[in-house]
């Protein structure tokens, strides 16, 4: 089968097409043949060898951590599945990821996939639209009538997190540049902040739970406008935890985990039309260089695609 692997860490030029044998699946894995992946920046990121300690992986390694296909083979050990189920979620990222033609999975971190959509859009679903509901729900404990700040609002992140916020019946506001702005508010925000030209600290206060995607200053400043008790929650490294103590905020890390019952709930609301997913671009997984490379820009509206068949 094609797969798309590194060998060693660097810049795109190190993806390589490789004709490797196809995975067998252990007893508690199934084998997916794989219809669509998706860009996440976590795949350029380990692909450029950053943050070794979270995601230590051995090369050469298969990278993309999104997948939705059909179940091809079935290990002895697992149930709930049967061979041809189509299914989506994400894999192991310490293990190898699913810009390739076959990946096998634990049986434990997949979900059927929604039925209302192909592969195609629901390969954009499982890594971005689980580090949402996690973040806002599971973390922030975000509940309705609440006011929400989702940073990147835009991004692959934002796009299901702004949309979650709503159906929960939050008020939400976004940061985007001003090309985003009209886009977030069809897609349910109530406010967005154009981060370029205005400075959200200046704007907001009694916030009650910041969804932060950017870290840095922005992870800072999101400490200055929380109500008493408001919670920063970071898809990245939570950098300011001293000065959130001393406010007696809450300034949470997390890394998002592959739910199945989350992968359900959020099948449920694509299918009913709640929450959709949006795709910036699809491309062949054969061009995954310009894919990475484009994700790397930090400007992706949603997510990129990577079809595999
Ligand atoms: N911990 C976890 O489990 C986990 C899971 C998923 C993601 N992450 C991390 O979370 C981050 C976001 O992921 P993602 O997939 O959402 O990224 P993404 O899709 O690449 O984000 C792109 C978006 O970021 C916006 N943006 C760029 N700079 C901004 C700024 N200063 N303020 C506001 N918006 C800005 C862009 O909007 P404009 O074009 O309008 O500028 C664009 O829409 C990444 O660092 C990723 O590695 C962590």
């Amino acid at each position: 089968m094609k797969a798309i692997r590194i060998h060693e860490h660097g810049g795109p030029e190190v993806l390589s097409i490789d004709e490797i044998p196809v995975p067998q699946p252990a007893a508690d894995e199934v084998l997916i043949k794989v219809h669509a992946t998706s860009v996440n920046p976590v795949d350029w990121k380990i692909r450029e060898g950053l943050r070794k300690e979270k995601f230590p992986s051995k090369l050469p390694l298969t990278l993309g951590w999104d997948v939705s296909g059909t179940i091809e083979e079935i290990g002895n050990k697992v149930s709930g599945f049967r061979k041809g189920d189509e299914v989506y979620g994400r894999p192991d990222p310490t293990k190898n990821g699913a810009y390739a033609e076959y990946i096998v999975v634990k049986s434990n971190i997949i979900g059927f996939k929604p039925s209302s959509i192909g592969h195609t859009e629901a390969a954009a679903v499982p890594l971005a639209g689980l580090t949402a509901w996690q973040g806002l729900f599971d973390h922030g404990l975000l509940k309705a009538e609440q006011k929400v700040l989702i940073h990147a609002a835009a991004g692959g992140v934002g796009t299901y997190a702004v949309q979650f916020a709503k159906w929960k019946g939050a008020h939400v506001i976004g940061t985007a540049s001003s090309a985003n702005i009209d886009f977030l508010k069809r897609l349910g925000a109530d406010e967005v902040i154009d981060y370029k030209m205005e400075d959200f600290e200046s704007i907001l206060s009694d916030v009650d739970l910041v969804l932060d995607t950017i870290g840095g200053d922005t992870q800072l400043k999101s400490l200055n406008i929380l109500k008493e008790g408001g919670r920063v929650i970071t898809t990245l490294m939570p950098e300011f935890t001293a000065e959130a103590k001393a406010k007696k905020l809450h300034l949470t890390g997390f890394m998002a985990q592959s739910i199945p019952a989350q992968l359900a709930e959020i099948a449920a609301l694509i299918d009913s039309g709640k929450v959709k997913p949006i795709i910036d671009k699809v491309l062949p997984f054969t061009s995954a260089r310009q894919a990475q490379t484009e994700s790397e820009q930090g400007h992706t509206r949603g997510k990129i695609v990577l079809q595999v068949i």
